[in-house]
């Protein structure tokens, strides 16, 4: 099977080495082909250049992008987007005054969404979970990675993580699933924390892992969740495991989790709503990634990641959705790039390569995925008729994707 797509007014992210992360002042090139043609054969990217250098234009389907945009799918590095039912009643508290830990400290929160989770069936979450995703992918998301975290027991979580794998294989794109081990204390164990952190260390990571229902380990490590101490005790245990970290950090205070972190050889540290010079210091010459999710920001009120910061300091920055019930219920990318443009100062170039390459590092596949490239897969967008790929960002709100394609072939649910 192979797909032309022909007349394309920019062919975006476009590169002819395969780039599988860009930093600082290189965020800020996203090299575009004006006019171009790009051949897909199968599931891989095969060739592209200008139309000019087109010899016949013959291919099983041919796509005319005329006046449209290609780029490669958003890859979203950080969402809990399996999970039950939905959190309005605190969205309408927040609104008439309560904080996102007040509504937490009174056992709402994660632990509300574990209740609700623990009342639905296998079945039911599985269905709940894939209804958001289809419509991910219809905006454009190519690569996703999915979080536990609701479970809290060992069943539940196994639960979780089950729906996971299902929906990895049911979908034709990549999923990534992450094991939150630690993402709230439940209730049963509200004085005794330390018992909990043991049975996920010496029970539950163990099983997961033996199970290979996980590629990646995350907690959240915060005050009134866990320390450092529970986090650096969870990330041995998970990397011990073969489990890669990325957690958590940051979020409403800083105490020392980045470098924690760091010291774990974490694949991306997340949030990051807060950063000190010393967290940057330890970010610098790590391979740890930050990643930023402006999602959550907008919906609770809080600091944006100093974007700014981090690439001024020569580093990457990759942006995620947090797609969740309680602090972010979007999935939509395209509103995370715009929030990034607009809230963040990153310039449209530079939050593309943070929705794109950069997400793709931030799962480990920024090698296949992430960039139009000859031998990477086939995993790119067409927008609607928009004038520049800058209008994505700038028209925030405007649903500007037109036809996705997945691994070479076109999405249409
Ligand atoms: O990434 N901060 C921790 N976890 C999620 C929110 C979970 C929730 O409120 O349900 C986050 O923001
Ligand atoms: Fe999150």
């Amino acid at each position: 099977m192979t797909v032309l797509i022909i007349n394309i007014k920019q062919l975006v992210q476009v590169r002819q080495n395969n780039v599988t992360v860009v930093k600082g002042k290189d965020m800020a090139d996203l090299p575009v082909l004006e006019n171009a043609y790009l051949m897909i054969e199968h599931d891989t990217i095969v060739e592209f250049g200008p139309m000019s250098e087109l010899d016949e234009i013959e291919a099983d389907e041919i796509i005319d992008a005329k006046d449209r945009i290609v780029l490669p799918t958003w890859c979203d590095s950080h969402t809990h987007v399996v999970y039950a039912g939905n959190r309005v009643g605190e969205f309408e508290d927040r609104i008439n005054g309560l904080s996102y830990e007040e509504i937490a400290s009174r056992g709402g929160g994660i632990l509300n969404s574990a209740k609700l989770l623990a009342e639905t069936s296998e079945q039911e979450l599985y269905e709940q979970s894939i209804k958001r995703i289809h419509k991910l992918i219809r905006l454009g998301t190519g690569l996703l990675e999915i979080k536990s975290g609701y479970g809290l027991s060992l069943d539940a979580e196994l639960k979780m993580l089950r729906v996971i794998r299902k929906i990895k294989k049911e979908l034709p794109i990549t999923v990534k699933a992450t094991y939150l081990a630690a993402h709230a204390v439940p209730k049963e164990y509200k004085d005794n924390k330390s018992a909990y952190v043991d049975l996920v260390v010496n029970e539950f990571i163990p099983t997961i892992a033996k199970e290979k229902l996980a590629d990646y380990i995350d907690v959240f490590c915060e005050k009134g969740y866990f320390d450092v101490e529970d986090t650096e005790k969870i990330l041995k245990a998970g990397v011990d495991h073969g489990l890669v970290p990325k957690i958590h950090v940051n979020q409403f205070n800083i105490i020392g989790g980045v470098e924690a972190a760091v010291r774990h050889n974490a694949l991306s540290v997340d949030h990051l709503e807060l950063l000190d010079d010393n967290d940057l210091e330890h970010l610098k010459g790590s391979r740890t990634m930050p990643v930023a999710l402006p999602g959550c920001s907008f919906f609770l009120s809080i600091p944006y990641t100093p974007a700014r910061k981090i690439i001024d300091n020569g580093l990457p920055i990759a942006l995620a959705t947090d797609y969740n019930p309680g602090s972010a219920p979007s999935g939509n990318m395209n509103f995370v790039v715009s929030a990034a443009c607009i809230k963040m100062n990153m310039t449209p170039a530079e939050a593309i390569n943070a929705a794109t390459i950069n997400g793709a590092y931030a799962l480990g596949v920024s090698n296949q995925y992430g960039s139009i490239c000859r031998g990477k897969k086939a995993n790119v967008m067409i927008t609607k008729e928009i004038p520049d790929y800058r209008y994505l960002p700038y028209s925030f709100g405007e649903d500007c994707i037109d036809k996705v394609l997945v691994h070479g072939m076109i999405w249409d649910l």
